[in-house]
């Protein structure tokens, strides 16, 4: 047997019943996104690599080391092979597509979501895969039609909380904090520069080149020994300006006042470039190392990297993945019912026809029905049903056509009645 083609690592299959609590996500956020007045947008699986190298950022862990990239075959003898990526995110995505279809010109705020898979090369373990699933949503649009509003910041998370209330899951935490605007950014890593100077030698690989290249990437390094001289960095808070400080208590003031609870989190800086101001985190106990349930921020700058117009906007992602360990690990939810409400089987043969005709109509009046075969016997079709956690077996033989009445059984109770067949789907509705 080993010769046998399995998943590859890091990837899944997501079986039943558990596509069930898949499905209870996506609808509860699909449902949240129509009263919030977002819409869908589907982006491609893969773009231009530029796309996240200058969106998402070249010293980001995602794009310097967990990328999916490869070379595609250029059309012509003289044309340069188009480096092309896996998408390991979807705000780019969604950025470039409001540039590329100036959605900016309709003067409006777009508020748009996305779900679909996105794909990392980290090392897999519970709650991280290199093929996961994001749903996620963006406000942006411009200036004038209120994207830069601390209104937007508490207004997305207040969706989360009322999200995360639809779909099931209480335990979760809050954390915010600013990173400040690009002439903040611009001051704090120049303190960041200074501050790492007489220590960088001593810190990884990756610390010295960012300490250089773009010292607030230090902050994501993961290696122990590195901590100590990470612990010692000077805070973001302390280099907000009055106008980032402002935007930032404005959204606490909303947050507070419609109740949410949060935490200042000032070592939050996210793992990507593209932030600006507000950026927040929910986590969950009950998901091991792999806490982060959703993360997302403000990208005031984003489209204009990207050679857009102005369009400052924020959003999030969370993963989905996630939010079933988290559902899982809380034990709230029951797994949907899914199961067929009836069994048609089929008795002796050439009985096949009939039941298809009555299993067409019971779905036709949304009654889900699996069906038998003539081959089957009653022992057989009683196992059959049970397996397919059917409620009731209903038989279909020659001499219930003929009469007309039909044998329908409870499989739960074993009770069995006898039903004219105009009178089977209201029967089994009621
Ligand atoms: P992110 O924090 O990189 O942000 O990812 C968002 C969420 O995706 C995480 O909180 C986590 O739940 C999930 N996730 C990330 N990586 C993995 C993985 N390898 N396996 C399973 N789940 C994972 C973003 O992607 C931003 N685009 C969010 C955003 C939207 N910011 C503004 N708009």
């Amino acid at each position: 047997m080993s010769n046998l083609i399995k998943a590859v690592r890091g990837t899944r299959d997501i079986l039943p019943p558990d596509t069930a609590l898949w499905q209870h996500v996506e609808k509860a956020c699909r449902d949240i996104f129509h009263l919030y007045n977002f819409h869908e947008i589907r982006t491609p699986v893969f773009e231009d690599t530029q796309l996240f190298a200058r969106g998402v950022g070249e010293e980001t862990d995602i794009v310097s080391k967990e990328m999916f990239t490869w070379e595609d075959r250029p059309r012509a003898q003289s044309e340069k092979a188009q480096s092309l990526t896996l998408r390991p995110e979807n705000t780019a995505g969604v950025v470039r597509a409001y540039i590329e279809h100036k959605m900016g010109d309709t003067g409006k705020l777009q508020k748009l979501y996305y779900i679909g898979p996105q794909f990392r090369r980290e090392r897999p373990q519970k709650g991280r895969y290199r093929q996961f699933y994001q749903i996620g949503a963006e406000v942006l649009g411009p200036v004038a039609a209120g994207s830069e509003s601390p209104a937007r910041d508490a207004e997305i998370i207040a969706m989360l909380a009322h999200l995360l209330r639809e779909v099931g899951i209480k335990e979760w935490t809050l954390h915010v904090n600013s990173v400040g605007n690009a002439d903040d950014r611009a001051r704090y890593n120049q303190a960041l520069r200074e501050a790492l100077a007489p220590v960088k030698d001593k810190m990884c690989g990756d610390c010295q080149r960012r300490a250089e290249t773009n010292p607030l990437r230090v902050l994501d390094c993961k290696h122990p020994e590195d901590q100590q001289y990470i612990d010692d960095l000077p805070k973001i808070s302390a280099y907000l300006g009055d106008e980032s400080r402002e935007h930032f208590n404005e959204v606490k003031k909303i947050l507070n006042h419609v109740g949410i609870q949060y935490h200042v989190n000032e070592r939050m800086v996210r793992g990507l470039d593209y932030y600006t101001r507000t950026t927040f985190e929910f986590t969950h106990g009950g998901l091991g190392a792999q806490s982060a349930l959703l993360g997302g921020g403000r990208y005031d700058g984003l489209s204009e990297m990207l050679g857009g117009p102005k369009a400052p906007g924020i959003g999030f992602a969370l993963g989905l993945d996630r939010f079933v360990l988290a559902l899982q690990a809380e034990e709230t939810v029951a797994a949907a019912n899914l199961n067929p409400a009836v069994f048609v089987a089929p008795l002796g043969p050439g009985m096949n026809a009939e039941a298809a005709v009555i299993a067409r109509d019971l779905r036709k009046h949304a009654i889900a029905a699996e069906l038998g075969d003539d081959g089957f016997r009653v022992k057989k079709s009683f196992e059959a049903a049970e397996r397919a956690g059917a409620k009731f077996i209903l038989f279909v033989g020659e001499n219930e056509v003929a009469s007309g009445q039909f044998a329908i059984k409870n499989l739960g109770s074993g009770e069995q009645v006898n039903v004219a067949r105009a009178e089977i789907v209201n029967w089994l509705k009621s």
